[in-house]
Order: structure tokens, then C-alpha cells, then sequence
């Protein structure tokens, strides 16, 4: 899978892609991440990228043309199935739609700044809008970063048994179980016993049970949903 990111700001992403599984990821071939510095695609002298908005509000704009010369040339080079545009006006970011991104081939994620981006570029371009949360950070990088790291450990081949996402929170709907490690016992707070008899069964059940207990307890909305 391939994503590009269009940004003012390309150095944020840097010390993401280069730990852990989004490493190991663009490592193994499974993904490619190629950010864009928006700036580089303005004619303007000056390098700007934003102006006043029309009918006076508060607050810059980014100019429709940067950000359309960009989309442009890499739309020239290949197909893309989605371009999205993080906004918090988005549709609220869920597994269900990370998981449904992983399987695309090629993707443009487009971080906004200031007040906001020049309306024509949404309905030229935008294919669909993410929020993470409703909050508004000061830029969409933040949030394309949780969006590049929860689609990229849904790739097929990107986890490895040990570390499957299949037994992740919210891939079942549920929230996880509880986990334990060495040692059994820490100052009399003890691993639950069922977890010591090796009886696989008995192991599944239990960990069905809290999952239950715990989504009921702390997210009841995703039981009823
Ligand atoms: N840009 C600013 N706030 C955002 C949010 N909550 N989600 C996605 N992109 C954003």
C-alpha cells in the first residue's frame, strides 16, 4: 500500500515512520509513505500557500492551487482510491474504517492549517473527510499520523502472530481483556488463577468474560451499537 501526505510541515512525520511497527512496515515492502511539502508546489515568489479569506472572517486560508498542483502531478502517476482530507468536521475515525483502508492500493491524505482549506479543493478533489476526535488540533498531521498508524497495522503481513490484530480492541467490537506477565505475583496482587491452569478453554472463556465486563463497564455504546 502506498500513501501520500500532503503537508506544510513534512519533518513532523519523520520520527514516526522510523520506530516500531510503521518501520517495520515500510521495511517488509508492505507499505510506502512519500510526504509532500505543499510549499513546493506553489508558483507564488514568496512561497505562499495561504491568504485573507473572502468575506472577511478571521484567520488564513490555504490556496486551492498548491494543493491542486500537487494532487495533480501525483494523480499523474498513478491511480488513487481515496483522497482524504483530516478535518475535525470529519466522519469520526473507527477500526472498521482502518481496517477498510488497508485494503486500498494507493492513497493522498491531505493535512489542512490555518483556518481552514479553500472549499473548492473539497469538492474537486476530497473523496472523504476523517476526524479523530472532536477536538480540533492545530494541524490535520497528528491525526494523518494515527490514521497512517491504525490502517498500517491492519496490513496483512505487517503483524506477525505474536503481535496479530485480530485480538486488538474494537476488532471484535469489544474492548480487549486484561493481560498479565511475570511475575505471578507482584507483592500479593496475583495473576488471576485461571490464567496459570492451562486449560485452553477455561483461558477463552474467561478472557471472552472480561472483555464483555469491560466494554459493558467503560463503553456500553459500543455493546448497543
Ligand atoms: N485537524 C484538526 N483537528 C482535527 C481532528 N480532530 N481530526 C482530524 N483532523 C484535524
Amino acid at each position: 500500500m502506498r500513501i501520500d501526505i500532503l503537508t506544510l510541515f513534512p519533518d513532523m512525520f519523520s520520527g514516526v515512520f522510523s520506530h516500531s511497527i510503521l518501520k517495520r512496515a515500510i521495511q517488509k515492502g508492505h507499505l510506502e509513505v512519500q510526504c509532500h511539502d505543499i510549499r513546493d508546489y506553489t508558483l507564488d515568489k514568496h512561497r505562499r500557500v495561504d491568504d485573507y479569506p473572502f468575506g472577511g472572517e478571521a484567520g488564513m486560508v490555504m490556496m486551492i492551487e498548491p494543493i491542486a498542483r500537487c494532487i495533480e502531478q501525483l494523480k499523474s502517476e498513478r491511480d488513487y482510491d481515496a483522497v482524504i482530507f483530516m478535518s475535525p468536521d470529519g466522519v469520526p475515525f473507527k477500526q472498521t474504517a482502518a481496517n477498510r483502508l488497508s485494503m486500498m492500493q494507493n492513497i493522498i491524505i491531505l493535512c489542512g492549517h490555518y483556518k481552514g482549506i479553500d472549499e473548492r479543493i473539497r469538492d474537486i478533489y476530497v473523496t472523504e473527510e476523517i476526524s479523530i476526535g472532536d477536538y480540533v488540533l492545530s494541524g490535520g498531521e497528528i491525526a494523518a499520523m494515527t490514521v497512517v498508524d491504525a490502517v498500517a497495522r491492519v496490513i496483512p503481513g505487517v503483524l506477525n502472530d505474536e503481535t496479530s490484530a485480530l485480538s486488538d480492541s474494537f476488532q471484535d467490537g469489544l474492548l480487549s481483556a486484561p493481560v498479565y506477565t511475570r511475575p505471578a505475583d507482584y507483592k500479593g496482587n496475583k495473576v488471576p488463577d485461571v490464567l496459570l491452569s492451562g486449560n485452553e478453554r477455561l483461558i477463552r472463556d474467561w478472557k471472552l468474560e472480561q472483555q464483555l465486563e469491560r466494554t459493558q463497564k467503560r463503553r456500553p455504546d459500543l455493546l448497543n451499537s
